[in-house]
């Protein structure tokens, strides 16, 4: 059984389309990343798997129940972080944690236990007895996550769980997100950052103007460019962009006191490069090729490059 499958997902907000036609089928196991500028539809698409909002068309199924036809069963199944958490400030770090246990139905020696088990992998355990008005951005966020994880649900969703916070907290929580995985949870999560989409999923899907662009793992999606390579020059005097004419290179660029030549034959180009100083008697400063990043991956889906 899937963890999660979402058919055909579509939502309007009057004239914009925020989410056309998204299907995705998670197999239980891995980390997935929603990538996608802001304004993408990743916020719409995770509000309708969760089931705080009703697709216009389309349907979700978490481990095989309905969202829409059953959303309680679904719910218990998911651990979920909104966009913007929700999170109780009039209460403290514990209280957040223990209110939460007990609506899914935990009881007292559970909610106790699991409670003083994450405050402790949050960093949050001196803390506990703070009101959470007191706490800055990533204090709050770390609350969030442990409401959601207090249940060990098997399905972990995730909106910009990292988004704007200081870089303790943003570590706690990407260490909290593998270890949930490592225990069992499949993980979606969203992110605009690609190092993090890179350094985190075992498959991504990248999103743009409510569609999905592309899907696979982040090393596939980096070799789906892997045309877009180059060979980065500097010579010690100015050269001119015609220079680079030659089979082999595609496209020239001066980047800096440097010029990218990309190529879909990287040790062609570089042959050829060398054999063009040694013709022209310029001197070589620095060479190196490029790998193919996420990033270019990202920006040309994006970008319709
Ligand atoms: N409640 C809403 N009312 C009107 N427009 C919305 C609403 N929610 C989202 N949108 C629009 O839908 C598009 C996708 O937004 P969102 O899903 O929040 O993107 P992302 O999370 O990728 O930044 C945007 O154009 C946004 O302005
Ligand atoms: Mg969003």
């Amino acid at each position: 059984m899937d963890a999660i499958e979402a058919n055909n997902l579509r939502k309007t907000f009057g004239p914009v389309i925020a989410v056309d036609d998204v299907s995705i089928t998670l197999p239980q196991g891995g980390i997935f990343g929603f990538l996608g500028p802001n304004g993408a539809g990743k916020t719409t698409v995770i509000r309708m798997l969760t089931g705080v909002l009703i697709p216009d068309a389309g349907s979700v199924r978490i481990l095989g129940t309905d969202v829409n036809k059953d959303p309680l069963t679904a719910k218990l199944k998911m651990g979920v972080i909104p966009e913007n958490g929700t999170v109780y400030s009039d209460l403290t770090a514990e209280q957040n944690i223990l209110i939460t246990a007990k609506f899914y139905g935990m009881d007292r020696a559970s909610r106790e236990e699991r409670a003083g088990e994450i405050l402790a992998r949050l960093g949050l355990e001196e803390r506990k007895n703070d009101l959470v008005r007191t706490f800055s951005k990533g204090m709050r966020q770390r609350i969030s996550i442990a409401c959601a994880i207090v249940h060990s649900p098997p399905v972990l969703i995730l909106d910009e769980p990292t988004t704007g916070l200081d870089v303790y907290s943003r570590r706690l929580v990407i260490d909290t997100v593998r270890h949930m995985n490592r225990e069992g949870s499949t993980v979606l999560l969203t992110t605009h950052n690609i190092e993090e989409a890179n350094a985190l999923c075992s498959m991504i899907s990248i999103v743009n103007k409510g569609r999905i662009v592309a899907t696979g793992s982040p090393e596939k999606l980096k070799k789906t460019f892997d045309t877009s390579r180059y060979v980065e020059i500097s010579f010690d005097q100015p050269v001119g962009h015609e220079l680079f004419k030659a089979p082999g290179i595609t496209r020239t660029e001066s980047w800096g006191d440097k010029w990218r030549v990309y190529t879909d034959d990287p040790d062609r180009a570089v042959k050829y490069l060398a054999s063009l100083a040694e013709r022209d008697h310029l001197t070589i400063v620095s060479i190196a090729t490029s790998n193919p990043t996420l990033e270019e991956a990202f920006v040309r889906l994006t970008e319709g490059v």
